[in-house]
């Protein structure tokens, strides 16, 4: 029974599901790249390897991805949060997003980040669309490792650092 769910409380629910931040891509089959900022995204299978991520079906990038066939998701770390917010703006012309970053073509043709701390390219197999979103479910053949570095975290509305917590020491002050 969802009609008692307010959708601002759903909104209000997921801003404190923290995610890391990534960039998903793709390159039209006519050479166009296409880019955005995203926080939906999964590992589903490791074998074979496949993960998922969310998209908007009225973005750019929907479109995109699914005449492509294929999109690269790149991780950000904490040094990319001008990057991520480069990506996510809607009202951004598509020929300048790709003016943030340092970008090198994957296997598939799908634009790779060099300072992603993994990358991870992606064939399309499948897209299932609810509501006003749709699944996109991605087979990886091939992963680009970056050097170890923080992630870029979001929640709350607001980009952030990851810091450990001491599980022991709150376990005892519990
Ligand atoms: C932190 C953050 C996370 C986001 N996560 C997603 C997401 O998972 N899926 C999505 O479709 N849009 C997401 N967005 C919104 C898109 O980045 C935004 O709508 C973008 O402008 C779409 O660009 P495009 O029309 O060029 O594809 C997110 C935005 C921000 C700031």
């Amino acid at each position: 029974m969802d009609q008692n769910v307010d959708p601002q409380r759903f909104k209000e629910g997921m801003r404190r599901l923290g995610a890391s931040v990534c960039l998903i891509t793709t390159r039209r089959p006519d050479g166009e790249r296409f880019g955005l900022t995203a926080t939906a995204v999964c590992s589903l299978s490791a074998a074979p390897p496949t993960l998922l991520c969310c998209l908007n079906t009225s973005s750019r990038s929907f479109e995109a991805v699914s005449s492509a066939g294929v999109f690269c998701v790149n991780v950000l770390s904490e040094a990319d949060a001008g990057v991520a917010h480069h990506f996510a703006s809607g009202d951004r012309p598509v020929a300048e997003k790709f003016q943030a970053g340092r970008w090198r073509e994957g296997p598939t043709g799908a634009p790779m980040l060099e300072t992603a701390i993994a990358a991870f390219d992606c064939t399309l197999e499948q897209a299932v669309e609810v509501g006003t979103h749709a699944i996109m479910i991605g087979r990886v053949g091939e992963i680009g490792l970056g050097a170890s570095a923080q992630p870029l975290l979001y929640v709350q509305g607001g980009y952030g650092r990851f810091t450990a917590a001491d599980a022991e020491a709150t376990l005892a002050a519990g």
